[in-house]
This record gives structure tokens, sequence and C-alpha cells, in this order.
């Protein structure tokens, strides 16, 4: 079994780089089938954690569209703070656009629903959202049309892109806490 150790906690390996990227793959040829109709599309990623997700998904996206970042955060150590705050806004318009919000994780909901609400007050004409990961187990949240690659247990995962307190995010496997 391959482990990391970060911040003194260990992480054993979970999900392998090709399950990931296969998963990607997939999420993209139906995003490719249902938003090709999208007039001008935007795609938001959300920082850091969405970074690789973002990457991976854009490299498999076949009609034209523009793609940015912004940054969020809403967690701390290995569980979710509960406010989400907003720390970088976005330098283009977001007035009339279809935005398509790239997210490394959907746990509570929380940020789904906070980055989502946001692009509706800057007057968004549709909203659409993409998560490399989904935890059923802890979703609180309304919306359950949302993209996702992969839905996984409720355990506390680093790597390809996500993150321990700043670390792990280099990481091309994902990697579950073990306690
Ligand atoms: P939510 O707002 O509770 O849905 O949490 C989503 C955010 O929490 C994600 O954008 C991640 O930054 C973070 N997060 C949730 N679960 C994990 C995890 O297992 N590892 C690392 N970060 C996570
Ligand atoms: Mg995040």
């Amino acid at each position: 079994m391959k482990t990391v150790t970060l911040h003194g906690r260990r992480f054993e390996r979970s999900i392998n780089h090709g399950e990931i990227v296969k998963a990607v793959e997939e999420l993209a040829e139906k995003i490719n089938v249902e938003l090709a109709g999208l007039e001008n599309p935007l795609f938001v990623g959300v920082l850091n954690g969405s970074f690789m997700f973002a990457a991976e998904l854009l490299k498999n996206i076949e009609f034209p569209c523009e793609v940015t970042f912004m940054r969020m955060n809403s967690y701390t150590g290995t569980s979710s703070s509960g406010t989400v705050e907003n720390i970088m806004g976005l330098k283009e318009s977001i007035e009339g656009r279809n935005v398509i919000i790239l997210e490394d994780i959907v746990e509570s909901g929380r940020t789904l629903d906070a980055v989502s609400g946001r692009m509706k007050d800057h007057g968004a004409s549709s909203v659409n959202f993409a998560a490399m990961f989904f935890k059923p187990s802890l979703y609180k949240g309304t919306a359950n049309n949302f993209y996702r690659a992969m839905e996984i247990p409720n355990d506390f995962v680093v790597g390809f892109g996500l993150d321990y307190n700043g670390l792990g995010r280099n990481l091309k496997d994902v990697y579950s806490l073990k306690e």
C-alpha cells in the first residue's frame, strides 16, 4: 500500500491517477454533449483545489470556451469551517455569461451554493457546476443536478489538487487519511 505522511498524518493511496483521468474524460464527454450549445461559455476554476481537475477536464472539452480562475476558501485542517470566505474576486464580467464553475470536491455543498449564488448575483445568464469529487453522505445542499466525475466515501482525501493544510495538492493519485 502506497502511503504519504503530511504534517505528521498518514494517508493511504485510495484512487490511482488512471481511474481519475478516465472519470474526468467521461465527464468531459457528457459536458461536450450537454453544454455544447451554450453561447460564449466561461469555465471558472475555484482555486486552489481545482487546478488539476480544470486542466484535465479542459483538455477534453471540444467546444470553444474561455477559462478563468477565482479563489474561495471554507476549509481549515480536515473539516469545513462552515463559512465560505471570498478571498479573490473575478476580473471578468459575469453579466450575461454562461458560467461553468469547476470545483475540486463537494462535501456539505456550502461552497457550491456560495459560488453559484455569487455568479447569479453578478448577473450570469446560466450557472452550471462541475466537481471532480462528491461525498454524497455529507451533502446538505439542494442542487442535485451538478456534474461530478467521481463519488467517494466520507474520508478526508488529498492529492490531484486537494490539500491537507497546504500539502498534498501535487500528488497525481488520491490518498485517504488513516487515523
Ligand atoms: P463544502 O463547502 O463543505 O462542500 O466543502 C467543499 C470544500 O472543502 C472544497 O472546495 C475543498 O476545498 C474542501 N474539502 C472538502 N472535502 C475535502 C477533502 O476530503 N480533502 C481536502 N479538502 C476538502
Ligand atoms: Mg476548494
